[in-house]
C-alpha cells in the first residue's frame, strides 16, 4: 500500500488489516516452567492461557510458591528438582527459564542437548554472562530465544505492519519516554543487583530500537541513582542510539515520579520521512494495575496533518509473551528455521546495554559499574 492508495482506504479497513490477532499454532508443543514468580503469574501463564499454549510442569526452589501458582492456573505437575523435571521432559517440552538473570546459566548447564528454550531477559547480568549463555546454547546445540517481548506487543506489531507498508516513509526518529513511578520494591532481588535500571527495564527499549533500526553505530548513556531510592543502583536513564546524523534514537526514562497520576507519562514515538506513530505505554503508569495504552498515527497530507486513534486488542502485559514462546514454538515445529528472537541476535541487546554502561562509567560521578 502506498500513501496514495491510502487515501481511499477507510479507517475502519486499516484498523482491521493491521489489527493484532492472537497467533494460533496447530500443534503447540507442552511448556515446563522454571521459575514461578511475578512475571510468571502475571503475564507467562495468563498468555499462555489466551494462546491455547499447553503448560505440562513447573518447577521453583521455592517449592509453596511452584505449587500455589500450580493451583491458580492448573499447571498438572510441580517438579521437586530441577532433575526430576529435566529426565521426565527431555526434548519433548518447550523450557521456559523464568529466573533472575544470575541464575540462567546454571539452569541451562542442566537441560537436555538439542532442546528448545525461552530464557526470560535480561540474558544474565552482563555481556560476560550473555556470551556465556550464547556459547553454551551453541556447545548444547539448544534452539534458544530471549524474552524480549516489547517487539510482539500488539501496538508494536501494528506499527511495524505500517512500517512495513511504507506508510511512514524512511524512519528517521525514534523516542522511548518514560516518567513514571515504579514499584521497584516487587522486585527483591534487585537490591543486590549491580546493575538495575538500564539491565532490567530500559533494555526492552534497546531491543525494541535495534529491532525496528538494526544495529546502532554507537550508545551514549547516563544512568543514576535516586534519592529516595537510593539502596538501588540506578532508576533513571538517557540513552542515545547512535545512528548517524540523519536517524535520532533516544530512550528517557524516570522511575521515581511519585508525584501522582497527573504527569506521568510513557510512550514510544516513531517518525518516519511520511508519517508518525505515537504509543502510549498504559501498563507502566499507574504500575501495576496500569492504564489504558493508546495507537495514534498521523500522515503526512497536503491539508492538515490529522491524528487518528486505532483500536488495540491486546497490550505488552500479557500479550506480547504470546509473541515470544510463539517463536520458539515455530522453530519447534520446523515452521522457522530459526526463532526472531534467538540467542544469536539477542546477543547484540545486550552488548548495546554493555555499551551503555560502558558510556556511562566514563562520565563523572556515576556509581561504580
Ligand atoms: N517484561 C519482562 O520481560 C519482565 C518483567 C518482570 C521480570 N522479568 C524478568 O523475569 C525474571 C524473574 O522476575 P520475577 O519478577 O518473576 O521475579 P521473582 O523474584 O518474583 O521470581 C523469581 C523466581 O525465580 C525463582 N528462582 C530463582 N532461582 C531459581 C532456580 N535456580 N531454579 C528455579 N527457580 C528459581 C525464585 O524462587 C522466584 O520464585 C527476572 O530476570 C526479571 O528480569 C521480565
Amino acid at each position: 500500500m502506498n500513501i496514495a492508495s491510502l487515501n481511499i482506504t477507510t479507517m475502519k479497513s486499516l484498523s482491521d488489516e493491521i489489527a493484532y490477532r492472537i497467533p494460533r499454532l496447530p500443534a503447540p508443543s507442552p511448556i515446563v516452567l522454571i521459575g514461578s514468580g511475578g512475571i510468571v503469574q502475571a503475564a507467562h501463564l495468563p498468555a499462555y492461557r489466551l494462546a491455547g499454549f499447553p503448560v505440562a510442569g513447573i518447577f521453583d526452589i521455592d517449592d509453596a510458591k511452584a505449587r500455589n501458582t500450580a493451583a491458580v492456573f492448573g499447571i498438572p505437575v510441580v517438579y521437586d528438582n530441577l532433575q526430576e523435571l529435566v529426565k521426565k521432559n527431555g526434548v519433548e517440552a518447550v523450557y521456559d527459564v523464568a529466573v533472575p538473570g544470575s541464575a540462567i546459566l546454571n539452569i541451562l548447564e542442566q537441560l537436555p542437548d538439542h532442546s528448545f528454550v525461552l530464557i526470560q531477559k535480561p540474558m544474565g547480568e552482563n555481556e560476560a554472562q550473555a556470551q556465556a549463555i550464547l556459547e553454551l546454547c551453541r556447545n548444547k546445540k539448544m534452539t534458544a530465544g530471549v524474552n524480549f517481548q516489547l517487539r510482539y506487543a500488539p501496538y508494536i506489531l501494528m506499527a511495524k505492519n505500517m512500517i512495513a507498508r511504507g506508510m511512514l516513509g524512511d524512519i528517521c526518529d525514534l523516542e522511548i519516554y518514560v516518567n513514571v513511578y515504579t514499584p521497584w520494591q516487587l522486585w527483591k532481588f534487585l537490591y543486590s543487583a549491580p546493575r538495575v535500571e538500564i539491565l532490567y527495564h530500559s533494555i526492552h527499549y534497546i531491543d525494541l530500537v535495534r529491532n525496528l533500526l538494526g544495529d546502532p553505530i554507537d550508545i551514549y548513556a547516563r544512568t543514576i541513582r535516586h534519592p529516595k531510592m537510593a539502596d538501588l543502583h540506578s532508576v533513571r536513564s538517557n540513552i542515545i542510539m547512535d545512528y548517524g546524523d540523519m536517524v535520532r534514537a533516544n530512550i528517557l526514562t524516570n522511575h521515581a515520579h511519585d508525584f501522582g497520576l497527573h504527569n506521568q507519562d510513557a510512550y514510544v514515538k516513531i517518525e518516519g520521512t511520511t508519517g508518525a506513530i505515537k504509543i502510549k505505554l498504559g501498563s507502566l503508569m499507574n504500575y501495576p494495575t496500569g492504564i489504558p495504552d493508546r495507537f495514534e498515527y498521523v500522515l503526512s497530507s497536503p491539508e492538515q496533518a490529522e491524528w487518528k486513534q486505532l483500536p488495540i486488542n491486546g497490550s505488552w502485559f500479557p500479550h506480547a509473551f504470546i509473541g515470544s514462546m510463539a517463536e520458539i514454538m515455530k522453530a519447534k515445529a520446523g515452521e522457522i528455521a530459526i526463532p526472531d528472537n534467538t540467542v544469536e541476535d539477542c546477543i547484540h541487546t545486550m552488548r548495546c546495554v554493555e555499551a551503555a554502561y560502558a558510556s556511562a562509567s566514563r562520565l563523572r560521578n556515576t556509581p561504580s559499574l
